[in-house]
């Protein structure tokens, strides 16, 4: 690939801590402790300095960050003033685009109005609120330490202060209503203004409370029809909107795409820093490559590895064809697709398949674009077992 076109540079800040665990959650998140924010700046500064050798070494074509994402954890508990550091030192070592996006990922309970202006004060230009659901009863399934009425607060002061608004929200639980559920989307979208939506089904997840009730039958999931049946018509109310699905879940009015998101599906470069973050960078030497930045997971144990200096748990070249898998695995998500020149090595694609995915319009596979076609969207992980060879 030409290295003047892989120019854009991501950083993503994991902050591991949340005020509870949820029952579904397998993010690298815990129960909030007393922390030393010294010791915290200090650790994501050393990772920083080391990134910024990294990329002069391998010699990365890239000017200014384009995004910047605090994810979690609950980042809207972060201290102000860890993430004021982060954002002044990235600024200095990697400058910033013009138009940067700045995200922060928040939750309903775990905000207030003052520091929802201070996170604008300092940079923040994009909030995502995790509501999760507009229905009590289903809050209180996810365990959720809030209600429809502190979901409201949030987003009238969130729309407020921000011009960027995403909305994290789960549906389609064994149980609801597909009625129910449109009537509650519909009063949603009507009574706020927002930018964004990130619209899940809920998974199961190895390692969680849920994985265990799923196990013993405490907790069902809808069956394959009834989920797609939801996934159509949530579909449909949002395009009403005016918001366009530009991924399997995401979904933007025009001009307000996650652009930090983008970059992953993208496959472009990004940096990660904090417990449990990745990053990946394209090397060119010889060979163009991905390497991968693992973080120790632990917060302790990557707090006290940083402390001094920089330490990732594992840093990994990745070989072409997982490479190439990502890559292919990363550009379907999204609407548009993929361009089938980013990957290296076609030999990664059973085109038998392909052709009889094409036959039957789940694919479309037109110029250099290869894509999975609307409708389908909803079962592109057995499409992508079918169509990558073992
Ligand atoms: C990093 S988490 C969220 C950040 C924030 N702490 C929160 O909970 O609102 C990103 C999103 O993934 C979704 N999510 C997490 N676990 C999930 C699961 N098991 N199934 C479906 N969606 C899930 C939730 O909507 C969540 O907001
Ligand atoms: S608040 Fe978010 S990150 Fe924390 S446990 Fe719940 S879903 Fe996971």
């Amino acid at each position: 690939m030409n290295k003047k076109k892989q120019n854009l540079l991501s950083l993503y800040v994991h902050w591991p801590y949340c005020e509870s665990k949820c029952p579904y959650c397998d993010f690298n998140s815990h129960v909030n402790e007393a922390i030393n924010v010294n010791d915290w700046i200090k650790s994501y500064k050393s990772q920083l300095l080391a990134m910024k050798e990294e990329l002069i070494e391998i010699d990365i074509n890239f000017k200014n960050l384009n995004t910047l994402f605090f994810g979690g954890g609950t980042p809207s508990l972060m201290p102000l003033k860890v993430i004021e550091f982060i954002i002044d030192i990235s600024s200095e070592i990697f400058g910033f685009k013009r138009d940067i996006e700045i995200t922060l990922e928040a939750n309903p309970n775990s905000y207030d109005r003052k520091k929802f202006n201070q996170f604008k004060q300092l940079g923040i230009n994009r909030i995502s609120v995790g509501a999760q659901s507009l229905n009590n009863k289903y809050l209180n399934f996810l365990g959720r330490l809030h209600n429809i009425k502190d979901v409201k607060i949030a987003l009238t002061d969130a729309s407020e202060i921000f011009d960027n608004i995403s909305v994290d929200l789960m549906y389609a639980f064994n149980g609801q209503k597909i009625d129910d559920w449109i009537s509650e989307l519909e009063n949603f979208l009507n009574t706020y203004s927002l930018q964004h939506l990130s619209l899940y089904q809920l998974t199961i997840e190895e390692g969680t409370r849920f994985f265990k009730d799923h196990k013993n039958g405490k907790i069902k999931l809808i069956e394959d029809d009834t989920a797609a049946k939801f996934y159509d018509i949530s579909n449909k109310v949002l395009n009403n909107h005016k918001f366009i699905k530009y991924e399997v879940s995401n979904y933007a009015k025009k001009g307000y795409k996650c652009k930090h998101n983008l970059n992953y599906w993208n496959s472009e470069n990004w940096i990660g820093i904090g417990p449990g973050a990745y990053g990946r960078l394209w090397s060119y030497g010889e060979n163009k490559s991905r390497i991968e930045y693992q973080n120790y997971k632990n917060p302790k144990t990557w707090l006290f590895k940083n402390l001094k200096q920089p330490e990732f748990e594992k840093i990994t070249k990745l070989n072409s064809k997982v490479s190439d898998i990502d890559t292919l695995t990363m550009g379907l998500r999204l609407y548009d697709g993929i361009k089938i020149s980013k990957i290296n090595n076609l030999s990664i694609i059973n085109f038998k398949s392909l052709k009889e995915l094409q036959n039957k319009k789940i694919i479309s596979f037109k110029d250099d674009t290869l894509k999975v076609n609307e409708k389908h969207m909803i079962k592109l992980n057995s499409i992508l077992n079918y169509l990558i060879n073992p």
